[in-house]
């Protein structure tokens, strides 16, 4: 595992086990513990994914059982937007640090741009002097949003998650992050196995050259540019695969090559459209929520 240094001196693994959509409790315990056993130190789980409590017995039990100590774990989870606001987003931390069973969390995210995350910000910010939280970040905040929240608050946001794949490269936000001093984070770096990614011929090509598959090549193109990932498997074998990433970097043609992927648009989520802010809002959409793998 290789960590990357955020702007406040705290060490992120560079790759991380996401949990979204894995509501039975149990095979989520189970996908965090053989997790852990494979090496992944970083989890990404939210309030919204409704398995916090499961992530939480996981770790738990993996510590108990000396396979990993608890200052070798960073754990991630994140306020949900029906929780924006000072008061309300103390509360809520409170209830997702109770559910992951942990003293401290290592980083918190104000999940998605929208209702009072101002108040939100202050209360990480408070959570975050007060050393409940080593590091506080926010998720899916565009270049401008990012920029005003930055510019308008005590302490910066230390990393924003947003999607980055392949097929959604996301230059312009990198840089404005990079300016920002925001550590850049990507979620679905796998395109969530959309769009054939894994049988992608660009991809395979240049995996070929390092003995990597198109999986590996995709997460580790990610790396190369100092993003952090976090990525989802229910299956061992994917899981080690997704790990397997150690031991080789793209070149720069390669890196050239992976320019033709890029769409410059998002084909899973459009944060520039309204009514998918009104969705979330609403909660007509929460996809964290529906699905069970
Ligand atoms: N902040 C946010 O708003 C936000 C939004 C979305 C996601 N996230 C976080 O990011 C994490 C990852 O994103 P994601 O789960 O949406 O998508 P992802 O990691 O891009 O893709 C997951 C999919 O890829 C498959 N897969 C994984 N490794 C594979 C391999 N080596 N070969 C073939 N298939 C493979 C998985 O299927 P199998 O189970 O069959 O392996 C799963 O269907 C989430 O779990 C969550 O923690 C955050």
């Amino acid at each position: 595992m290789r960590n990357i240094t955020l702007k406040n001196g705290i060490e992120m693994p560079l790759l991380g086990f996401g949990v979204l959509q894995i509501k039975n409790q149990e095979k989520c315990e189970q996908y965090v513990k053989e997790a852990v056993e494979i090496g992944y130190r970083m989890f990404d789980t939210a309030a919204a994914y409704g398995n916090e409590r499961a992530v939480g017995n996981a770790l738990k039990k993996v510590i108990e059982d000396g396979i990993v100590r608890r200052d070798e774990l960073f754990v991630i989870t994140k306020l949900w937007i029906k929780d924006a606001g000072e008061t309300a987003a103390e509360i809520a931390f409170e209830e997702s640090r109770k559910k992951l069973q942990l003293d401290y969390i290592d980083l918190y995210l104000v999940h998605q741009p929208y209702n009072d995350y101002y108040g939100a910000w202050r209360a990480l910010e408070k959570l975050y002097q007060k050393g409940k939280i080593r590091a506080i970040g926010v998720s899916n905040f565009s270049a401008e949003r990012l920029t005003d929240l930055c510019l308008n608050s005590r302490i910066r946001p230390m990393v924003n998650q947003i999607e980055m794949h392949p097929f959604y490269h996301q230059d312009q936000a990198i840089r404005t992050m990079r300016e920002l001093g925001v550590q850049p984070q990507a979620w679905a770096p796998l395109c969530e196995g959309m769009k054939n990614i894994f049988s992608n011929k660009v991809l395979e090509k240049i995996g070929k050259r390092y003995g990597k598959s198109a999986a590996q090549t995709a997460l580790r193109w990610n790396l190369d540019r100092q993003v952090s990932i976090v990525t989802k498997s229910t299956r061992l074998d994917h899981m080690r695969e997704d790990f397997d990433i150690w031991d080789f970097s793209l070149s720069q043609s390669d890196r050239k090559l992976m320019d033709q992927l890029d769409l410059g648009y998002s084909e899973i989520l459009d944060y520039g459209n309204p009514n998918i802010a009104k969705l979330f809002i609403q909660k007509k959409i929460c996809r964290e929520i529906e699905k069970d793998v």
